[in-house]
């Protein structure tokens, strides 16, 4: 019997399997270990992850993984896993696969630990073909800035007179980002509050989801706790899916 963890995100996900005791992710055809979670219909074939997402069909007929998942959603993503042939072992908290994960490459012990996940957060809404490619563009400029101090230019051909040319600084971007950045830490904020902690009394954070890759949340997450309690030892885009792997290989249902 083979075992599998499923990070099912609302924007990418991920699959991971145990290889020599090891969690490992699971390529696609593309070489890369996440796939964007989306599922296009078209008139006979159904296109899963990049193709689905690079495909022209009316963009009213593609699926996302809703943002939020709510009890009735669960029961969605049950149903799903039964009609795609697999077995669902367990259901497990992101957080909790993340921290799994981190314990079993670093043996954490009983140290104090805080995920942070900062995923990608998709909403439903409908997406003209501009926009989507609008978006795209953004979104390449956007993961660019992350490793790079230099303007990124986002250029879109509109039609043969038109073209959008913006340069994006990443001051820009950190502007742009900067609510969504406060809110995140003002989740932290609350978390550590139900828990009656303080930044003080965590041993180690361990970041998880693409967007912690901004260096903007990690100087914000290190001025908080401290830049050496960031963790970044596992791929922020397969920690959970490396944790939920070694539940199922671990766990007797
Ligand atoms: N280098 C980078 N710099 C900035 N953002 C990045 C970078 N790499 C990925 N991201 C962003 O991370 C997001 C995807 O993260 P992730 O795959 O963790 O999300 P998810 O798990 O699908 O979402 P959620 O957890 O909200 O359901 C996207 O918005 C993507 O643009
Ligand atoms: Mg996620």
């Amino acid at each position: 019997m083979v075992y599998i963890g499923i990070d099912l995100g609302t924007t990418y996900s991920c699959v991971a399997i145990i290889e020599n005791g090891r969690p490992v992710a699971i390529h696609n055809d593309d070489g890369r270990n996440t796939l964007p979670s989306v599922v296009a219909f078209d008139d006979d074939e159904i296109l899963v992850g990049n193709p689905a997402l690079d495909c022209n069909t009316d963009m009213t007929n593609i699926l996302y993984v809703p943002a939020m998942f709510h009890p009735d959603q669960t029961a969605a993503t049950k149903k799903a896993i039964e009609l795609a042939g697999l077995k669902l072992k367990y259901l497990l908290q992101e957080p909790t696969a993340a921290a799994i994960a981190y314990n079993e490459k670093k043996r954490l012990g009983n140290s104090k630990l805080l995920v942070f996940d900062f995923g990608g957060g998709y909403d439903i809404y409908k997406k003209p073909k501009l926009l989507k490619r609008l978006r795209i563009e953004c979104r390449k400029a956007k993961e660019s800035l992350s490793f790079s101090n230099k303007p990124i230019n986002v250029h879109l051909d509109i039609n043969d007179d038109y073209e959008i040319n913006v340069k994006l600084t990443k001051e820009k971007l950190n502007e742009l980002c900067s609510d969504l950045i406060r809110k995140s830490i003002n989740y932290t904020d609350r978390a550590l509050n139900m828990a009656k902690l303080s930044a003080n009394n965590i041993d180690n954070v361990i970041l998880v989801g693409g967007s912690t890759r901004i260096p903007e949340v990690q100087q914000k997450m290190a001025s908080k706790f401290g830049k050496d309690k960031l963790k970044f030892d596992i791929n922020p885009d397969e920690a959970v899916a490396y944790g939920a792997a070694i539940v199922a290989n671990a766990i007797e249902v």
